[in-house]
């Protein structure tokens, strides 16, 4: 965030400043979406809705999860919140108490770990190594040295990007539930994986609490809506909190969120340039000495070892935004103990970004070593 501040500080001086920082869609939210809103103004009256949502919401989400996934997913299960990030409050506050402990990934989203330590949960980092992701192994081996209560992973991943295979998750799956470990499966990413489809934790486990959101895949980060598919015995308790914390989701953009369930013909060529992007870098970012530290499969991250260059991704970063006029995200961010080797460049942008962007580090770089 320092540096996005420090981005929009040169764009203030009138500096042409590119940047692969950000972690949202360029786009706005589709045009249907934009529309379906402008008509519920119209119309007058936007009020609260019951806390767990529209009806007609709930019941086009679990729609998808049936067209989308082949699961059945039952209506009085879902929750729509005010994007992922309630989402992670209501299931942190619902399925744990103070004290328990909660495994998150290093890498991960920062915020995880933020709003665990706020609730008083004891966050334990599993360090992914050279992984690319998550294993059942991983959660055996943290959970023998001391007892877990819960585990939350994402895939698609940030800052990764990487996918986890659909047997892996299995397995960490039924690991999980022999281990008596709470799971929530962050998939705020579908929609975009580049290598597969998609496969919801639902698919393995029917007790997993799942948090999406309509932010990334359906560009409509402002709009702060999103939702959970609970487990039976977590619907009333989330109902509850969620009454509390902010009475329901707001109902304009619940209204918004319906239209864009059905706008896969504006949201797919979007996410074609994000994989023509992905390509792109791909092949341009090793070529600089940015490796992949991880395989970019989904998302819109590549989660680069920087090491060629520096051994302070953060001092790089800065001096890479002053000097060349570009924003990456230094890994210090998304893993307090390995993020000094890595940064992560977002391919949201447009293509004409990518090409400025890898055209002035390379100049910025060659310089830097003349
Ligand atoms: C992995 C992950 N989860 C959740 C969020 C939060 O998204 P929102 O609250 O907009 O749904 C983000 C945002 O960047 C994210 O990267």
């Amino acid at each position: 965030m320092d540096l996005v501040a420090e981005g929009n500080r040169l764009r203030a001086t009138g500096a042409s400043v590119v940047s692969l920082a950000i972690g949202q869609p360029s786009d706005p939210a589709p045009q249907v979406v934009r529309d379906a809103a402008a008509r519920a103004l119209q119309d007058g009256r936007i009020g609260y809705t019951d806390a767990l949502g529209m009806r007609a919401l709930r019941e086009s989400i679990a729609q998808h999860y049936s067209d989308h996934y082949g699961v059945a997913v039952p209506t009085e299960r879902i929750a729509i919140t005010t994007g992922s990030s309630a989402g992670f409050n209501l299931a942190f506050l619902a399925m744990f108490d103070p004290g328990d402990r909660v495994a998150i990934t290093a890498p991960g989203y920062p915020a995880y770990r933020n709003i665990l330590r706020a609730l008083g949960l004891e966050v334990v980092e599993i360090p992914l190594g050279s992984d690319p992701h998550l294993t059942a192994d991983h959660l055996r081996a943290v959970h023998r040295g001391q007892p877990l209560n819960g585990l939350l992973f994402a895939s698609p991943a940030n800052p990764t990007g990487a996918v986890t295979p659909p047997d892996a998750m299995a397995s960490l799956l039924t690991a999980a539930a022999e281990l008596g470990v709470a799971v929530i499966s962050d998939e705020i990413y579908h929609g975009l994986c580049y290598t597969g489809g998609d496969a919801t934790a639902l698919q393995f486990d029917p007790n997993v609490t799942v948090i999406n959101s309509f932010s990334k895949y359906y560009c409509m980060t402002g709009w702060r809506i999103g939702w959970m598919v609970l487990p039976d015995y977590l619907v009333r308790p989330v109902e509850r909190i969620a009454q509390s914390l902010y009475i329901s989701a707001p109902e304009l953009s619940q209204i918004a969120a319906l239209a864009a369930l059905s706008a896969q013909a504006f949201l797919e060529p979007i996410k074609q340039r994000y994989a023509a992007n992905r390509a792109f870098l791909l092949e341009r970012l090793p070529q600089l000495g940015f490796s992949m530290a991880a395989p970019p499969d989904g998302a819109f991250y590549a989660y680069c070892d920087v090491t060629r260059h520096t051994n302070d991704s953060m001092a790089f970063a800065r001096a890479m935004l002053a000097e060349a006029h570009v924003a990456a995200t230094p890994g210090l961010d998304f893993d307090l103990a390995e993020g000094h080797r890595t940064m992560r460049f977002s391919y949201a942008g447009s293509m004409d970004d990518m090409v400025e962007a890898t055209t002035r580090i390379e100049r910025w770089l060659q310089h830097r070593a003349g």
